[in-house]
């Protein structure tokens, strides 16, 4: 029999991207570079292959707040959120974030501080333990790798 303080089971990792991110690659290449974000998900699981990372990507408000709360449900152990332009405006993205009480990084591709006003507030950053912006895709692999730092300190 295992001691009860082997953990057998992978560590569940759930990224969440918001609005016109299923456009990666194909937007503004610019700002948000050339490579979807499948092709990035595959470098994802590829790199870590000891943990489960699923991807939910939804335009929808609600839907993004569902999958929060399915999160919750399922005692996930860790959140990668990019909620888009709903960074900026999203009251409600920002209190499921607060509601839930699982660890939650703020991720953005491009660096929110050296582009407009309006993208230099987020509804989102105080609800989460972190936030990351600027250092394109890189951001959601550094993410991962906080959250399954926190996670061996536990
Ligand atoms: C973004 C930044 C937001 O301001 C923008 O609305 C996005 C993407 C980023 O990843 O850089 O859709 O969250």
């Amino acid at each position: 029999m295992l001691h009860p303080d082997i953990k057998t089971a992978l560590m569940q990792i759930v990224i969440i991207n918001g609005p016109n991110l299923n456009l990666l690659g194909q937007r503004e290449p610019g700002i948000y570079g050339n490579q979807s974000f499948t092709a990035y998900l595959d470098h994802l699981h590829r790199t870590f292959p000891s943990i489960s990372i699923e991807y939910f990507q939804n335009n929808v408000e609600g839907e993004l707040i569902n999958c929060l709360h399915d999160c919750m449900q399922r005692k996930v152990d860790g959140i990668v959120l990019n909620p888009g332009a709903y960074t900026h405006t999203s009251l409600a993205i920002a209190d499921a974030v607060g509601a839930i009480g699982l660890p939650v990084i703020e991720v953005h591709i491009s660096n929110v501080f050296a582009r407009e006003e309006y993208r230099k507030t987020s509804f989102i950053a105080s609800r989460c333990i972190g936030s990351i912006s600027g250092l394109g895709l890189h951001g959601y692999e550094l993410a991962i790798r906080h959250l399954a730092h926190i996670q061996e300190s536990i």
